[in-house]
């Protein structure tokens, strides 16, 4: 069996995760997490938001998941949020052309090419309908939006979308986060929540789904002012795979620390390069195999809308560890992208409110400013209702490009339409200003990660066989801090003496803190292959020495290496808790 199958198998019959709804024949794309895998995925957030939100001295929001229209007119999703579909003639199933083109070619990133070159391509390898075995052919391709359309409300309502990042919910709220920021860059803001995307083909389980969650931070810079702190990870290795090397067919990948990645010029921004290392500790700490993690720049015809550079946390899942970038079936697990001024720039023109950080100075400065008073009784009647709007716009542009009032006239765009003004009704002239501060857009660093396909990382980098005693076990190598139960309790046998000290057991340690399971049915060896599969770091056993001598001792099992010791049981917390955080 592929370890991906193996993964499925053992997820669906352990707890992690299994397809939703399956009573009413199942939704493809909907996964619900079990009690091993919604613990599992609840301690990788909890590691994020310690490693993210709190080490890094940054706020956590929480905001809706339903947003109207307007928001997503303004980030560009409505437009530009598109994947390539293509439909089969024969039984009209829908498929993700470039990841078709993808599977039947050498071709990588096929969504970065024009639809045309795509649909070329899918007649020169003559793709088959994955479902029937139609030809595909001929076939048109569509952009196809992923978002999910909602009405709010009753009647017609308001036209309303479930948000497709949790970061649209930070860039709307930034006129109030600015506030309680105090105006003072940087800052950060994180928030952990559900996105949803309409994908036109689910797959891999959990890796590509239409609901999963996502952990975002976005970090607000002054981009001339603002460096981060790069010497806490000056020294973190970094696996990188740059761009020119994806390009190159003999391309490798470049070994370097996050203080060399910068020096060299390999990651372009400090921002960037500073949660690349913060990023690779994190993983090492959760329990991501570092010799199947890489950082994989974007092409340039890769990046998302919003993105001026963007490099990839990659996880291989199928087994490999190779020097070879080419070997191996990576998933993408996290971006960071640099998104510059794009977001706030276009909430700014299309909401009503300051999407800026005003940045006082330390002394007041006398600066010379352009100013545009336009003649208010010459725009009112000639411009009607939209005197008001012309006006604005003409001070707007005063203040961003003076030169464009050299001429006889000056044209300003109101509501899409362009309007031309004589550049004396717009009054335009320099004057002295004594100024407290600026104001500022800031630009955004935003590493973005993939709860979901980070649990199945781990799952997938922690699961392992090895023979114990002759016989074949199957175990999942999770860290403890991750791990969905701290330690499992045992009565060795169905005896009531026993069962008493393990009941005894199991209130001390839960009453400690730790997550304890507690199995008293079927053969000892089951039971511990049980907690292997779960990934249980320890087992305690209650036997007849226990309840025999004095002080009670039971023994503790290793997951990994399954050495037992005997412990005494008023020592038992302390002792599995200094195990647990080593
Ligand atoms: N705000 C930036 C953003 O959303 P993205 O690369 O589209 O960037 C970030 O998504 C992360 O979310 C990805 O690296 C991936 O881990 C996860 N992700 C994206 N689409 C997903 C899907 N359909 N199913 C599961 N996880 C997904």
């Amino acid at each position: 069996m592929s370890d991906a199958r193996a993964i499925t198998e053992l997820a669906k019959r352990r707890g992690f995760f299994f397809g939703s709804n399956e009573a009413y024949g199942g939704v493809a794309g909907f996964y619900t997490f079990g009690p091993e895998g919604a613990a599992l995925k609840r301690n990788v957030e909890a590691a994020w938001r310690d490693r993210f939100t709190v080490r890094e001295g940054n706020d956590e929001i929480e905001a809706p998941t339903i947003m109207p229209e307007p928001v997503f007119e303004a980030s560009g999703h409505l437009d530009g949020f598109d994947d390539m579909l293509v439909e089969c003639g024969e039984c009209g199933e829908s498929h993700r052309a470039d990841h078709l083109v993808e599977d039947a070619s050498d071709v990588e990133e096929a969504e970065s090419l024009p639809i045309p070159e795509v649909e070329e391509l899918v007649a020169e390898y003559e793709i088959a309908c994955p479902s029937c075995g139609a030809a595909l052919a001929g076939r048109s391709i569509e952009e196809f939006n992923l978002m999910f359309a909602t009405t709010i409300g009753p009647g017609s309502g308001q036209q309303g979308y479930l948000r497709p990042e949790t970061a649209q919910g930070i860039f709307v709220e930034f006129p109030r986060l600015k506030e309680y920021a105090r105006n003072k860059l940087p800052f950060g803001v994180t928030q952990i929540g559900r996105a949803y995307r309409n994908e036109i083909s689910p797959r891999k389980g959990i890796v590509r789904t239409r609901e999963f969650t996502q952990a975002e931070l976005e970090q607000f810079v002054d981009p001339d002012d603002d460096d981060p702190p790069l010497d806490r990870v000056a020294d973190v290795s970094l696996r990188l795979y740059p761009a020119d090397q994806q390009e190159d067919p003999d391309g490798e990948y470049v070994e370097a620390t996050v203080a060399e990645a910068v020096e060299e010029g390999i990651v372009a921004s400090e921002w960037v390069a500073y949660y690349l290392g913060v990023a690779r500790e994190w993983y090492d700490r959760i329990g991501v195999d570092g010799d199947r993690f890489r950082f994989r720049q974007h092409l340039p015809g890769e990046r998302a809308h919003y993105a001026a550079d963007c490099w990839d946390a990659e996880s291989e899942v199928s087994g490999v560890a190779s020097a070879d970038p080419t070997a191996g079936d990576w998933i993408e697990i996290a971006g960071f992208a640099y998104r510059g001024d794009y977001d706030l720039s276009k909430h700014a023109a299309h909401g009503d409110d300051d999407f800026t950080v005003f940045e006082q100075y330390d002394e007041p400065r006398t600066v010379e400013r352009a100013v545009a008073d336009p003649d208010m009784s010459v725009l009112g009647p000639e411009f009607g209702g939209r005197a008001g709007d012309v006006a604005d716009a003409l001070r707007a542009l005063a203040e961003r490009d003076p030169s464009a009032f050299e001429g006889e006239t000056v044209t300003v765009e109101v509501d899409g339409e362009a309007v031309t003004v004589d550049t004396d009704v717009a009054n335009f002239r320099i004057e002295e200003r004594t100024e407290a501060g600026e104001h500022v857009t800031p630009h955004v660093v935003e590493p973005s990660f993939g709860v979901d396909r980070t649990v199945y990382t781990l799952i997938a980098h922690g699961y392992g066989h090895d023979l114990i005693d002759g016989e074949e076990r199957t175990y999942l190598s999770l860290s403890p801090e991750v791990a969905p139960t701290d330690v499992a309790v045992f009565p060795l046998v169905s005896d009531a003496a026993l069962e008493e000290v393990a009941d005894d057991i199991v209130a001390d340690l839960r009453a400690a803190g730790l997550s304890v399971a507690h199995d008293d049915s079927g053969n000892i060896g089951r039971r511990y292959r049980r907690q292997d599969e779960v990934g249980t770091p320890l087992s305690v056993t209650v036997d007849h020495e226990s309840v025999e001598e004095t002080p009670t001792t039971v023994t503790v099992r290793d997951r990994d290496t399954t050495a037992q010791v005997r412990v005494p049981v008023d020592e038992l917390a302390a002792e599995l808790e200094g195990v647990l955080e080593s």
